[in-house]
Order: structure tokens, then sequence, then C-alpha cells
């Protein structure tokens, strides 16, 4: 139904059908609303119209009158209510072993980078079919990352990492709009996600890598001389980063937080904000010395160091992404 209906966009998420079914019923709901009390004004203006002889006559409120206006409504606020949060928790929580693709949005142009090392401009390729989860930041201002065809629209923020996610149904070209003012060229800020057969995908997916993002965060770690007190071993001024992320750690000033990508990333640009439990606030900034890129790398890396990710505490040989990156870290080792 609708699926020609110009005034909607093209549906090409399994999201999209449950935006469109809720946003539908809204409409119905405001269209009948709107039908009853035009009716109701039409009908009573002609039939209490003044005329000679006939004297109106006021009444004093009507309690069935009075509770059918208030719980009827209420009822249908409700299903509003409990129906869009139903749909609003679908959209904020990503599948557990959706695809990551890093995002940095900047004045004016989206950079996108996959988990397995492909970078992109202005244009996502994703398979038909499976999860994907975007790890977004700004490297300036404000910007929303829209994709209509998917019903996703997310802000995406200066300094934090915001996340969406999506599982594209149909194979094809759909836009990508930055959705909130960022300057002269806001609307020329505009990309493409590009959905592709998953054989199709494997192909593109097998050119042009640089290797696992993880792996580059692991070269930037080793740069940065990280590892002198961030060992393996637990013998390092710093925390051991090995199977961190993903867990509720204690801080020193006795608050719980998990370690997410925020939490990671935190840590890195600000790290006597929230200091581990037991360890001291000696850390330097990385403020200003690491690009949102390097950024990026740094927490696949820390991220690929965990066993929460599936596939990652396998062996060698097997062939997800975390895997090869842990199998080309321990030949590093
Ligand atoms: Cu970026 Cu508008």
């Amino acid at each position: 139904m609708f699926d020609n209906f110009p005034l909607w966009p093209q549906r090409a998420s399994t999201m999209a059908g449950n935006v469109d079914a809720l946003y539908i019923f809204l409409l119905m709901v405001s269209g009948l609303m709107t039908l009853l009390i035009s009716v109701c004004v039409v009908f009573f203006a002609a039939k209490f119209r003044h005329r000679p002889g006939v004297q109106a006559e006021p009444i004093e409120g009507s309690t069935p009158l009075e509770l059918t206006w208030s719980i009827i409504p209420m009822g249908v606020f409700l299903v509003i209510f409990s129906w869009g949060a139903v749909v609003f928790f679908q959209e904020r929580t990503p599948p557990r072993d959706a695809t990551e693709v890093y995002v940095v949005a900047k004045q004016w142009m989206w950079k996108l980078e996959h988990a397995e090392g492909q970078r992109e401009i202005n244009e996502l390729h994703v398979p038909v079919g499976r999860d994907v989860k975007m790890i977004m930041t700004s490297q300036d201002a404000i910007h929303s990352f829209y994709v209509p065809a998917f019903r996703i629209k997310q802000d995406v923020l200066p300094g934090r990492y915001t996340v969406a996610w999506f599982r594209a149904t149909k194979p094809g070209t759909y836009h990508l709009f930055c959705a909130e003012y960022c300057g002269t060229q806001h609307s020329g800020m505009i990309g493409s996600v590009v959905v592709m057969e998953p054989a199709q995908y494997e192909v593109w997916m097998s050119g042009g890598s640089t290797g696992p993002l993880s792996a580059s965060g692991e070269k930037v770690f080793a740069e940065l001389g990280c590892a002198t007190c961030h060992r393996p071993d637990g013998q390092g001024r710093g925390p051991n980063l090995q199977g961190l992320f993903g867990k509720t750690v204690q801080l020193e000033d006795g608050r719980t937080v998990t370690a997410d990508e925020n939490y990671i990333r935190e840590s890195i640009l600000d790290p006597g904000a929230k200091v581990l439990k037991g360890f001291k606030p000696v850390m330097p900034t990385f403020q200003g010395i690491v690009s949102e890129e390097q950024l990026n790398a740094l927490v696949a890396y820390v991220k690929s160091l965990s066993s929460t990710r599936p596939g990652n505490a396998m062996a060698a040989g097997s062939t997800s992404p975390p895997a090869k990156a842990s199998a080309q870290r321990s030949q590093v080792q």
C-alpha cells in the first residue's frame, strides 16, 4: 500500500514500514478529528441558529459527555505513545552483531570508514539484508545524518559519538542528506547510500582496503606510545585494555560507567574525566594530537581487544573481520 504514492519516499529498510504505519495512523486520527469537528461546527451552526421565536437554552455541564471526551482521547493518545515508544526503541537499539561504519561529518562532506578499512566520501556502500551500525561524530558544526528511504535521521555532534543503524531491504541508490543547518554549503552536503546484493558487495569490499580499521588503530596506538602504560600484562601505569570494551567499570570517584565508544573517546581526549578505580590521572590529553579518523581507529582497536564482540575471541582462520584483526595482532606481537 502507498508504495507508489508520490508523497512518500521509497521504502528501503526494515524500519521504513513501521515508521510509515505509525505516521499513517497519526494522519488518520488527525483527519478523522478534523472531519468530526468541522461537521459538528456546521451542523450546530445550522441547527441552533438564531430564529424569531426560538430561545437557546444553556446547559450546565454533563458528566457522561465530559467522561466520553476525556477517556476516548486518552486511550487514543496512549496508543500513539506506546506505538511510538516501540518504534523509537527499535530505531535506537542497534543489533549487537551489526557491521560497523565510522562516520565523520565536516563542513561540508561525509567521510565514512568501514570497520574493514574501506574509506568513502559522500558515498556509503552496504549489502542488502545486513544490519549496519553507524558510529558518528563531527569535526566542526552539528550535522544530521538523514536517509529518507531508510527513515533514519540522527544528529551528528562534535565532541562525542552518536549512533544510528539500519538494515537495507532493496538494492539501489538512496539519498543521504544533512538535515541540520551547518553553514553556507549545508544544502550541498549530500551523498548517497548504495545498497548492493551481497555477492556484488563482496567484490566491492575486496578492492581498495588499507586493512581493517582496528589495525590502523593499532598502528596509531604504537606510534603514540600508548602501550608503554596500557600494557597487556596489567603491570602498566594505565589500565590493561584487553577485554575492557563493553564492560561496566568502576571509577576512582565511585561512579560506574560502561566502557563504550564514547567512554573510550572521552578517555583519550580528556583522560582526567573518568579515571578507572586504582589508577592515577597521569595520562596526558590527546586533544588536538589525534584526528577524528585516528580517534575512530583507536576506538575500533580497543574494541577489537575485547571478547564481547562476536567473532573476536575466535581462533585465527575465521573469516569474520574482528578475528582477522586479532590474527594480525598476534602476528605483530
Ligand atoms: Cu552538515 Cu547541514
